[in-house]
């Protein structure tokens, strides 16, 4: 399989990266790798053993895939002859198969929605095509967990949870590391390890439980006794609204995703 990625960053690394690692040596894979600085497309080409492309225009027609990994507000720069029956896939964030392939006159645009830990081999990643690209679906498994999506409009209002939730996941533990070290008056011993090892560990059971169909609220309960510690500090977190801050946070994303595909 032979594939062309315009743009080398964050994205473009992490899933040529994923690739190779999930296809040994002498298995077919040609990886062409194109950026308008030149270094980071000839590293990477360097590093895995791909093809550098010092213009755009030099990148092979002919090619079973085209991966777009560059930012969204660079697409205006960007112009890329394909042949009309090309097959790309894009990981550009809030812009949509129809602005694609009206823009390149192409019917095969498909979409990835990565998240920041997939740049690890963990992660959701979302992906939604409506052609056959069992081939490319097959290679992005090397990424993390790879999720159909049924319509783009699924894409877009997972995308909140996935795309964003790293990130609010963060904040999450910014505010446990913050409330720890008050707490402890001041002393920040071990305080961000014991935070991450907690999320660690609790993801890892989330995840054993997803295998074994037991829901979060149970694995909650689990750790939540009647008047307890747990208990009371859920008791403030119910009474402070939560649940509202949290839903208003995913509407507002889900709504700024559908702004910024309008082009708002
Ligand atoms: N990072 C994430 O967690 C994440 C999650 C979901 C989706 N995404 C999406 O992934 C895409 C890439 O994000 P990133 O974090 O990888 O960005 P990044 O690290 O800034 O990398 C962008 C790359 O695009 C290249 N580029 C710029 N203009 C170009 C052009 N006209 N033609 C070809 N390549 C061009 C840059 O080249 P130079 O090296 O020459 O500057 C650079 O290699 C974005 O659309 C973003 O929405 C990212």
């Amino acid at each position: 399989m032979k594939i062309g990625f315009f743009g080398c960053g964050n994205m473009g690394t992490a899933i040529a990266e994923g690739f190779k690692k999930n296809y040994p040596e002498n298995s077919g894979l040609e990886l062409y790798f194109f950026t308008p600085s030149k270094t980071k497309a000839k590293d990477l080409a360097d590093r895995l053993g791909g093809h550098f492309v010092s213009f755009a225009v030099d990148m092979p027609k002919d090619l079973d895939w085209y991966i777009l990994a560059f930012k969204p507000q660079s697409l205006m720069d960007f112009n890329f002859a394909f042949n009309s029956n090309a097959k790309v896939l894009s990981v550009l964030a809030g812009t949509g198969i129809e602005a694609l392939e009206k823009k390149f006159q192409i019917n095969h645009v498909a979409r990835l929605m990565p998240n920041t830990p997939s740049s690890i081999g963990f992660g959701a990643n979302l992906f939604y095509a409506n052609f056959d690209s069992e081939d490319m679906k097959k290679l992005l498994a090397a990424l993390g967990k790879l999720f159909t999506m049924k319509s783009e409009k699924e894409m877009d209002i997972i995308t909140s949870f996935s795309g964003s939730g790293p990130a609010l996941v963060f904040e999450y533990a910014r505010l446990f590391e913050k409330h720890l070290i008050a707490l402890n008056a001041g002393a920040s011993n071990d305080a961000r390890e014991i935070i991450a090892q907690t999320f660690l560990g609790s993801a890892k059971l989330m995840e054993k439980a997803v295998q074994e169909n037991i829901s979060f609220e149970t694995l909650r309960e689990q750790v939540t006794s009647k008047k307890g510690v747990t208990f009371e500090a859920l008791q403030i977190m119910e009474k402070n609204g939560l649940d509202h801050i949290m839903g208003g946070a995913f509407t507002a994303a889900y709504k700024r995703t559908l702004e910024i595909k309008k082009g708002i």
